[in-house]
């Protein structure tokens, strides 16, 4: 699909998180001006530019609605989340509360404010649950194991009536499993940062069960690049952003111990239970519809990634030569 031009006016909710960090910046070296409605609750750390609208409260708060009507933005990135898959099953309220009640009235907000689309963040890890086949295609049917899941696949839901009803289009990113700089290391979920911090602090990283589950391991610049592509394209629909590939948590972690130096074998942990075995996604429609692929292979990714773990964040893509297509 032939790209679009980028809106100049953007809101990025989640901004000062993880993947919204790296989005930003990409965006802001876009020339785009942008607008960031972060509460701060999970901020990664890393400053907000100064040349951002930054409004500091929850996204369903009379704040952020004002924030939005006063901007006028073309066009939405919605990456703000309770991201927890434990939290979600621990108390499944409080995850709908933000995931499902909060977009909802971003997306109410976001149509008042003459908004016209919507880049919103969701899920491959957590949408298709376990897949009859792999890699999974964003036409097979989804099931999600977790309230956390369920919110994402309902979010997609709403966006599709509000595009029916209120001519508010949308492109909804599954994303794989992201990781890289700035992710947080001392949750529950996010294998990489969580390895990097232990082996960082010297410790044994952990591997639940026997290590063989697979995951689409993408990195973090490259979901930025694809939220960049949504904001330019007029595809409507869901789209998988991985790489296409399965890694294994052992080959993860065995590559992180090898940048560590770490001599030690990881600590063996109980199997967490109603963990899916494989998951990865393919990526086929996104080429064709936004032109894009992952470009940062799992090697470089984790060198990247480990190095700012242990050193001021590196904030250039990958190397030359770390960069080739999912096959
Ligand atoms: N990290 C992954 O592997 C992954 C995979 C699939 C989908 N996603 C989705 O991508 C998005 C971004 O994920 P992330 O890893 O950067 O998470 P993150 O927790 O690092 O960032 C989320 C940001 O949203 C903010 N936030 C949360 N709830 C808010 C609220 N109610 N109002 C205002 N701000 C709020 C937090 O303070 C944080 O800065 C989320 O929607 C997440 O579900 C992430």
């Amino acid at each position: 699909m032939k790209p679009q031009a980028l809106p100049e006016r953007v809101a990025v909710t989640g901004g000062a998180g993880f993947i919204g960090t790296h989005t930003v910046r990409l965006l802001l070296a876009s020339g785009l001006h942008l607008l960031v409605i972060d509460d701060f609750r999970h901020a990664c750390g890393e400053p907000v530019p100064e040349e951002v609208s930054l409004v500091r409260d929850d996204i369903s708060s009379p704040a952020a609605r004002g924030a939005l009507l006063e901007f006028r933005p073309q066009a939405v990135v919605h990456l703000a989340a309770q991201g927890g898959v434990n939290r979600s099953l621990r108390d499944p309220a409080a995850d709908a509360t933000v995931n499902v009640v909060g977009t909802v009235a971003l997306l109410r907000a976001a149509v008042d404010a003459g908004c016209r689309r919507v880049v919103f963040a969701s899920s491959g890890g957590a949408i298709y649950g376990r897949a009859r086949r792999l890699p999974s295609r964003e036409r097979d049917r989804p099931g999600p194991l977790s309230p956390y899941g369920a919110a994402k696949l309902a979010c997609e839901g709403y966006l599709g009536m509000f595009r029916r009803t209120f001519g508010l289009d949308f492109v909804a990113l599954r994303y794989g499993n992201v990781y890289g700089p700035h992710q947080d290391g001392t949750g529950e979920a996010g294998v990489v940062a969580i390895s990097s911090t232990r082996l960082r602090q010297g410790l044994a990283p952990r591997v639940f069960g026997d290590g063989g589950q697979t995951r689409d391991f993408t990195y973090v610049e490259d979901v930025a690049r694809a939220n960049r592509a949504a904001l330019a394209s007029s595809f409507s629909g869901a789209l998988n952003i991985g790489t296409g590939r399965p890694s294994s948590v052992t080959e993860v972690v065995g590559h992180l111990c090898r940048l560590a130096g770490f001599d030690g074998g990881p600590e063996a942990m109980p199997a967490r239970s109603g963990e899916v075995r494989s998951n990865y996604l393919d990526p086929a429609r996104a080429r064709r519809q936004l032109g894009w692929r992952a470009e940062v292979e799992l090697g470089p990714g984790l060198a990247l990634t480990y190095a700012s773990f242990t050193a001021p964040v590196p904030t250039q893509s990958a190397p030359a030569g770390a960069s080739s297509g999912p096959g």
